[in-house]
């Protein structure tokens, strides 16, 4: 092959949307409809000022309740809503843009959002090219109000070439919350990632079940389409749109174990502007995020576990192997996994040399089994390689 080929390989796949999990902010579940054009310029400063685009968390995006709940009756486009967005959309991403950030909006499959909202039903085409010119870098489609007749999946194909039609590369972001079997069509219809579960809210009740109903489901994300089990809820401590009973720093953490392991976007949900220290640190973690973030997309797997008390492993590039044990039950537990039930039988004379992400302890070679005591919520998470 010519040299010029291998050069435009390399130049597209460094272009592919996609490429790892998605990370950024969602506005919907600190604001829900509260939000506004200095809501907006406050989290695109706050995510640069506190290292969150460095960390890698570049697009903002914008959830529902953003337009007037009538389109144009001229021209038949959505309209942003005067009050809250007074100088347009456009203006508002620029603003993102000028920060370096990625701009993302939210539509809906159905003829109306869910907060009803007008929804892109019979209208894909005029509002994908909309979002082009508002200069969108991302579309997060919902899927309520779909009329009884439609078909769900071709609702996403048809927004899928309307984005292609757009002229601007729009990340694809499906939230049909898992129905249709949605993980075996979605990445046919070009999204990037898809919505897999319900809505999140912050509680740990809402984080176990959510992360529990996809642990069939963990090898349906790789690069180019990832699984997304909902915008994180880290640091809402029950405040905010989808404010629950909250939750405690360990439920975050885990929360944010789970999310990296299983190769889900990282969405973060709470108010950036007030994130505190601890949880800025959490979502900032290095050796979490290159879980995530490992360039070979590997899905992670379970390895044993009671109903509760779950381990996961994932493959990572740079012979490096993550491993996770969760105690999602209601007290202490002992998570435990045989390395012969993940390909290392004690015969091959290998153990894993484990590093604790969270405290950067060195736990030296493991041999045959691992067996730790966890206290209820908690999880303990580690980057490892095969060692003798
Ligand atoms: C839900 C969706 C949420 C949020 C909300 C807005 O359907 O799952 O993430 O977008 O609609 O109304």
């Amino acid at each position: 092959m010519p040299t010029g080929s291998f050069k435009m390989i390399f130049v597209r796949s460094e272009l592919m949307l996609s490429r790892t999990p998605p990370m950024g902010f969602n506005t919907w579940n600190t604001f829900g409809e509260n939000i506004n054009e200095s809501v907006i310029k406050e989290t695109a400063d706050a995510m640069v000022e506190k290292g969150l685009l460095e960390a890698g968390y570049n697009y903002l995006v914008i959830d529902d309740c953003w337009s007037e709940r009538e389109r144009d009756p001229e021209t038949g486009k959505i309209v942003p809503d005067k009050i809250k967005f007074p100088n347009g959309m456009k203006a508002v991403s620029d603003y993102v843009h000028s920060k370096g950030l990625k701009f993302g909006m939210y539509s809906c499959a159905g003829t109306r959002t869910c907060a009803d909202y007008p929804g892109s039903f019979d209208h894909e085409f005029l509002d994908a090219r909309t979002f082009a010119e508002y200069g969108a870098d991302f579309l997060k489609y919902d899927f309520c109000y779909k009329p009884n007749v439609a078909n769900g999946p071709l609702l996403y194909r048809k927004m899928g070439m309307a984005l292609k039609a757009s002229g601007r590369e729009i990340l694809f972001s499906a939230c049909n919350w898992g129905n249709d079997e949605v993980n075996t069509w979605i990445r046919s219809a070009g999204a990037h990632m898809y919505r897999s579960t319900g809505d999140i809210n912050d509680s740990f009740p809402s984080m176990r079940d959510i992360s529990l109903s996809q642990i069939d489901n963990l090898a349906y994300s790789a690069p180019g389409c990832f699984n997304d089990i909902d915008m994180l809820t880290i640091g809402m401590y029950g405040e905010g749109n989808v404010g629950s009973s909250g939750c405690t720093d360990i439920d975050y953490k885990t929360q944010f174990a789970v999310w990296c392991m299983f190769s889900a976007p990282l969405m973060l949900g709470g108010d950036i502007r007030n994130l505190n220290d601890k949880m800025l640190e959490l979502v900032k973690n290095k050796d979490l995020i290159r879980i995530n973030q490992d360039e070979e997309g590997r899905p992670a797997f379970c390895t044993t576990g009671s109903r509760e008390a779950k381990s996961f492993v994932k493959l990572l590039s740079d012979n490096e192997i993550a491993v996770l044990l969760v105690n999602f039950g209601e007290s202490d537990a002992h998570v435990e996994f045989y390395f012969e039930n993940i390909g290392i039988p004690a015969a091959s004379g290998y153990g894993l040399e484990m590093r604790d992400v969270f405290t950067g302890k060195n736990l030296g070679v493991k041999k045959e089994f691992m067996r730790r005591k966890i206290a209820a919520h908690d999880c303990e998470c580690y980057i490892c390689k095969l060692a003798k």
